[in-house]
């Protein structure tokens, strides 16, 4: 039996770390955005609002949430080939042209996974751009932490939190519709409404039943060499 030496222990992988300089480009399956705006579609009329991904990657999730919203706008520090390329931090400092072109200078809403290192950094800047509300994929880790707890979610008090039931396999690089995880994920929701009502505003815990079965598409992944039937032969064995 092959050995490795890597701990793979679930305790070890949930801490996974990328050094400083890192993107942490980890694209996200189309399912898991799916199953977020079949959530949302339930109370908002999303077929009328805008939503920006600003940290689009290839943009595996800008392109489910084209199926659900009125208009896309996606953007990214690095150009992967998709979308425009503009570093989400700096937004207040140099604003970019589409949203002066809104009426307010805003979106509706603004939905990504961001890099893990930065996560806290884009939710609050997200919530200066929008009008309805944020929802940000992190490891359900994220919701540890003494820092984040005194400087995040007792400030900025989430509307719920979406926990996968199902885990949501991401991978450094690419999509792979083969690969596991033992990293669990959520999304959590902040809402501008939610969070007017101050820190006193009661916060949910959902569950994402399990759904990648039926949000998932064949089309989803890039054709992948071991998907590929096997060679016919071109003539058949005769009989001995
Ligand atoms: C976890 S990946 C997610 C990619 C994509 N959102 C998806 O779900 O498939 C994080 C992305 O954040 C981008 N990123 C890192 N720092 C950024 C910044 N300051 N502004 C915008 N994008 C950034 C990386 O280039 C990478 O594409």
């Amino acid at each position: 039996m092959a050995r490795t030496s890597q701990n793979r222990s679930p305790a070890v992988m949930q801490q996974r770390s990328e050094p400083d300089d890192s993107l942490d480009f980890f694209p996200t399956p189309p399912w898991g955005t799916r199953a977020l705006c079949e959530y949302l579609a339930r109370q908002w009329n999303l077929e009328n609002q805008t939503v920006w991904e600003p940290a689009c990657g290839e943009g595996d999730m800008a392109q489910p949430l084209e199926e659900f919203f009125k208009a896309v706008i996606a953007s990214d520090v690095f150009d992967y080939g998709f979308g425009m390329v503009f570093d989400f931090l700096l937004t207040q400092m140099l604003k970019p042209e589409f949203l002066n072109e809104q009426p307010d200078g805003m979106v509706d809403w603004v939905i990504s996974n961001p890099p893990f290192r930065l996560a806290e950094d884009f939710v609050k800047e997200a919530l200066e751009h929008v009008r309805v509300g944020v929802a940000m994929l992190v490891r359900s880790a994220f919701l540890e932490s003494i820092d984040r707890h005194e400087d995040l979610f007792m400030k900025y008090r989430p509307y719920v939190i979406l926990q996968f039931s199902e885990r949501l396999p991401m991978v450094k690089g690419r999509l792979d519709k083969k690969a596991s995880t033992a990293t669990a994920y959520s999304w959590i929701v902040w809402t501008k409404r939610g969070l007017s009502e101050g820190s006193n505003s009661r916060c949910e815990l959902e569950w994402i039943p399990p759904c990648r079965r039926t949000l998932e598409r064949p089309d989803d992944y890039p054709a992948h060499p071991d998907d590929a039937p096997p060679p016919m032969p071109l003539f058949e064995k005769e009989a001995d």
